[in-house]
């Protein structure tokens, strides 16, 4: 293949002249608003028969996106244009929510109206609380999330159709508010407690806090110290572009399915380690160490060892090539939470402390620019605030949800949106005969 650039213009970049066996084609070029530059090849095959082959989608663009933007070298996150660090000491969830979703800071009137709909559908219908008797108490909150998230769909089969606004912002609010009254009640259920209703006079995060941990005698009233620490972990879990759960809501809702059945198959996503399951993962690391007085060093040259198959978990990323800036935030918060609770030391926070430094310092980690990730110190302000360990990625997936409806509704809202629909090179056997059974 040899390329080459084609006729100068002067407003949009020089397409790109391909020559493959033969066959030419002009690529445009398409530039986004940071100057981020994309060869568009969509008709490449019709016109030379060839297709591209990017596996694990490192060097492939699946959209074009206007709700959030990471520059990885640089590490900069911004949604909808505003830096990360500014919505993390300004903002609350459920504004970075209607920011996400609607492309613009909400006035007071928009806020309070979405806060009214969040309230109004806080409660789960009798039928569905009664699912949660049918889950095995030892059953995944992960599982039972993205089941009974899926289940809600059946009861409001309104949810199916997204006519107008109205009904898309009525959908999006019933998702956001279901999915913390159904985390909370998984967590009951799991530890065989009886479901707490939600207060509808509290804001979001009291008002999970309050249902994970009030008892019918013993009611809970979260500190405002501790609810903003949560609100700010759900702010910068709000959104993160095309991460392995958000383009699975954008595979799911491409061929046209609701936005329910799409976000239940983000959470089915994040689940995994390497995703957002990596926030339990490195608690486990943690402890691992702690409980068998192992030597870091010890440890690194293990995930250094690629026969071990161990990852330092909580660290490297497909985008960031510099300091995940969610890290950062969250790293300053741990030492303020362990403090605010009365944790002088804290030997998780003070081993990942000394994990960083060490790899850090090491060629190994400096070359391949493998730092803490968002899941490094998430944890240890999460197991600080008493949510056990299970359900640390069923906090992720309640952070993340904005940013799936926003995205859903994104390509929903695309008159020009297609199915995704991959190709392959196929490995397989070429064409064969069927063995009969005796034959075989
Ligand atoms: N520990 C040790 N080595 C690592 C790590 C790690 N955590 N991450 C990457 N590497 C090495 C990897 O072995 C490879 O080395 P080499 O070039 O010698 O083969 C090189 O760095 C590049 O890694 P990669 O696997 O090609 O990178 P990727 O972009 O495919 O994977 C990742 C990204 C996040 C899955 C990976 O860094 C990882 O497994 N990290 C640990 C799990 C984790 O913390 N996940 C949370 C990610 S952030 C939140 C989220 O997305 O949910």
């Amino acid at each position: 293949m040899s390329t080459s650039t084609a006729s100068p213009s002067t407003n949009s970049p020089k397409p790109i002249h391909v020559d493959i066996a033969g066959k030419a084609i002009d690529l445009p070029v398409v530039v986004g608003s940071e100057n981020e530059h994309a060869i568009d090849i969509s008709h490449l095959r019709s016109a030379t028969g060839y297709i591209t082959l990017d596996d694990g989608f490192g060097n492939t663009g699946s959209c074009s996106s206007a709700i959030t933007y990471i520059d990885g070298e640089a590490g900069i996150l911004r949604y909808r244009g505003i830096p990360i660090e500014q919505l993390a000491e300004h903002s609350t969830f459920t504004e970075t929510a209607l920011l996400l979703m609607y492309g613009e800071l909400p006035t007071k009137e928009k806020l309070n109206k979405f806060r009214g709909l969040l309230i109004q559908h806080e409660m789960l219908h009798e039928g569905l609380r009664q699912m949660f008797d049918g889950f095995p108490a030892s059953g995944h909150p992960m599982a039972i999330l993205s089941a009974m998230i899926n289940a809600v769909s059946c009861y409001h089969p309104d949810v199916m159709q997204m006519e107008d606004d109205a009904t898309f912002k009525s959908a999006a609010a019933r998702l956001m508010s279901k999915v913390r009254t159904i985390a909370a009640a998984a967590y009951k259920t799991s530890i065989g407690h009886p479901i707490v209703y939600p207060r509808p006079e509290l804001p979001y995060c009291a008002n999970f806090l309050h249902m994970m941990y009030s008892l019918p005698n013993q009611p809970y009233e979260p500190d405002p110290d501790i609810v903003r620490a949560l609100d700010l972990i759900l702010i910068l879990h709000a959104d993160h572009e095309q991460n392995c759960s958000t383009s699975t809501v954008r595979m799911v809702g491409s061929s046209g399915a609701n936005l329910f059945a799409s976000c239940a198959a983000g959470v089915c996503a994040l689940w995994g380690p390497l995703h957002g399951g990596a926030n339990a993962a490195v608690i486990s690391m943690l402890k691992y160490i702690i409980d068998n007085k192992i030597d870091l060093k010890d440890y690194i040259a293990k995930v250094k060892d690629k026969d071990s198959h161990i990852r330092l978990m909580g660290f490297g990323h497909r985008v960031y090539k510099n300091y995940d800036p969610r890290a950062k935030i969250l790293k300053g918060q741990a030492d303020k939470v362990l403090k605010k609770l009365g944790v002088a030391h804290d030997p998780m926070l003070e081993l990942a402390q000394r994990l960083e430094e060490v790899a850090l310092s090491d060629s190994y980690f400096v070359d391949r620019h493998l730092y803490p990730n968002v899941d490094f110190y998430s944890g240890i302000i999460m197991r600080a605030l008493g949510i056990p360990v299970e359900m640390f990625t069923v906090m992720f997936s309640i952070g993340r949800m904005p940013g799936w409806i926003a995205h859903w509704k994104e390509q929903h809202d695309d008159a020009n949106s297609r199915i995704f629909r991959p190709r392959q090179v196929y490995t397989g056997h070429t064409l064969r005969d069927y063995v009969p059974m005796d034959n075989r």
